[in-house]
């Protein structure tokens, strides 16, 4: 409904400041890296706005101070796309080098422009050193995996396609109805095999090679370029790949692997959308739900309390289905508390009209608290964490999986402090070695951080010695569950 104008409202908070949006720079510039020249020293632009800049600098690679000024060069190839001057307004460490932020002190930059330019000098590149280059990088046999990649899916497209179209056509009700369900079936079953086996070839190729940064750059942009377009035709792969919240692994993609339905508008688009929901990844997703859901019924079922409800905290909570379904299922008669933090407003809002009529039917004495904040937030702010203390369970899943360890260990000591005696805290990744790297990191752009039970142990380094590490069902995730002494 349209509201009247005395009704619209600004942003609260933090969001009541105005912010230019910002670009991550290896997502737009996807050929030439903008760089920046400064007094003949360069760094790498990690991202951009109209207005400044976040760079990036290896250890001891810059001499400045919050507040300095300075005069500098964007550049793109061997072009300047901007001179100007900027104020130093951010220094942080990151790694063993330093993020640093510049604010614009004068003109501004304009990113359409720079997208343009950056067209062209890619075009230049590739018209100067050849398309040769970049194939050669890419091992024969991965070549010859990717075109029998795309014949499989052509000659699947063609058959379903004809399929769907003497179906469209057919007047009478013959007993070929039954003929072709199993004539699908039939085809559906052909081709997965086919696909599991270029899978398992894509994954045997790719797994040695991946400390070797040039190949695996290659092998990419050939993937992405060959067989991706092949595949984006299906909503599953396009989101998957496209990523069009700005991240990966938004709700409405985590909403395809709950419900595995299938869309698209034929019986091949609708085979390809099922693809991804079959991918081991993808079934990993309920799978850790489920467990995390036992672990939420367990903690009410236990927690004996009564001056206070039991707390529960999930942290990137996306859809919060084990919310959902637990209400659904077990209807808690003690008071429960859930907090639900994430940085996507939408998926909150999501997590939040799914869980309602489910916490409605329970009672009063079950809140569902949605916080729309980061867990970067979480970590600098102090008071934040605070309302956050007193909790029974705390749970991340598809979170940890794109934080570095330095980074992850942290949010371990932050969200384990947030315990009451006695709770537990249980951290999802995704797990290595894995045979589903393929179809993720080049098939859909899709990069994580995949961690052996040695690397989620030390995450819990320093923290805690009573611990657990064990897959879900599927195998495809460890779930690091931390016990607090009573
Ligand atoms: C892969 S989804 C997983 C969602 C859910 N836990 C599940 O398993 O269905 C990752 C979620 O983490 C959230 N997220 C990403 N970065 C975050 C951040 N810095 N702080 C809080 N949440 C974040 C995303 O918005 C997204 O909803």
């Amino acid at each position: 409904m349209a509201r009247a104008y005395e009704e619209l409202s600004g942003g609260m908070g933090r969001k009541i400041l105005f912010r230019p949006e910002r670009y991550h720079a290896g997502s737009l510039f996807r050929d030439v890296k903008p760089i920046i020249e400064i007094e003949q020293d360069t760094y790498v632009v990690r991202d951009l706005s109209m207005s400044g800049f976040l760079l990036v600098a290896p250890e001891g690679g810059h001499r400045f101070a919050r507040g300095d000024k300075v005069e500098f060069r964007l550049l793109l190839g061997e072009s300047v796309a901007h001179e100007g001057s900027a104020t130093v307004i951010r220094m942080e460490p990151h790694g063993s080098g330093a993020k640093i932020g510049l604010q614009l002190t004068d003109g501004f930059i304009n990113i359409p422009a720079l997208l343009s330019l950056h067209e062209g000098c890619a075009l230049e590149q590739l018209v100067e050193e050849g398309i040769q280059a970049e194939i050669d990088l890419v091992p024969g046999e991965y070549r010859q995996l990717c075109s029998e990649a795309v014949f499989l899916l052509r000659r699947t497209k063609e058959i379903l396609d004809r399929n769907d179209k003497r179906e469209k056509n057919r007047t009478s009700m013959l007993p070929g109805e039954e003929v072709t369900d199993l004539f699908e079936a039939r085809c559906e079953k052909h081709f997965l095999a086919s696909w599991d086996a270029i899978r398992a070839r894509g994954n045997a190729i790719v797994q040695p090679l991946m400390s070797n940064t040039p190949v695996i750059k290659a092998i990419k942009k050939f993937t992405e370029t060959v067989l991706t377009p092949e595949l984006t035709i299906a909503p599953s792969y396009k989101r998957a790949y496209e990523k069009p919240l700005g991240y990966p692994g938004d709700f409405e993609l985590m909403k395809y692997f709950y419900s595995g339905k299938r869309h698209g508008d034929t019986t091949y688009v609708r085979l390809l959308h099922h693809l991804v929901n079959i991918h081991p990844f993808s079934m990993s997703v309920p799978s850790r739900m489920r467990e995390v859901k036992e672990a939420i019924r367990q903690t009410v079922a236990t927690t004996k309390v009564k001056d206070r409800p039991v707390r529960i905290a999930n942290l990137g909570a996306g859809p919060a289905r084990e919310v959902r379904e637990y209400l659904r299922t077990c209807k808690p008669e003690q008071p429960v508390h859930f907090s639900l933090i994430d940085q996507d407003e939408k998926a909150l809002a999501y997590a939040y009209s799914q869980a309602l009529p489910y916490k409605m039917a329970a009672g009063d004495h079950v809140v569902v608290e949605c916080k729309f904040a980061s867990f970067g937030q979480l970590l600098k702010n102090p008071e934040l964490l605070k309302e956050m203390a007193g909790q029974d369970l705390v749970y991340s899943a598809g979170l940890f999986d794109y934080l570095p360890t330095g980074i992850a260990q942290n949010l371990v000591r932050a969200l384990y402090s947030c315990l009451n005696p006695g709770g537990t805290l249980i951290v999802g990744n995704l797990k290595a070695p894995t045979d589903g790297i393929w179809s993720a990191e080049f098939v859909c752009d899709w990069s994580m951080i995949y961690r052996t039970k040695e690397d989620m142990e030390e995450l819990v380094a320093g923290v805690s010695s009573d611990y657990d590490v064990r897959p879900e069902p599927t195998g495809y995730t460890y779930l690091l569950s931390i016990k607090k002494p009573q």
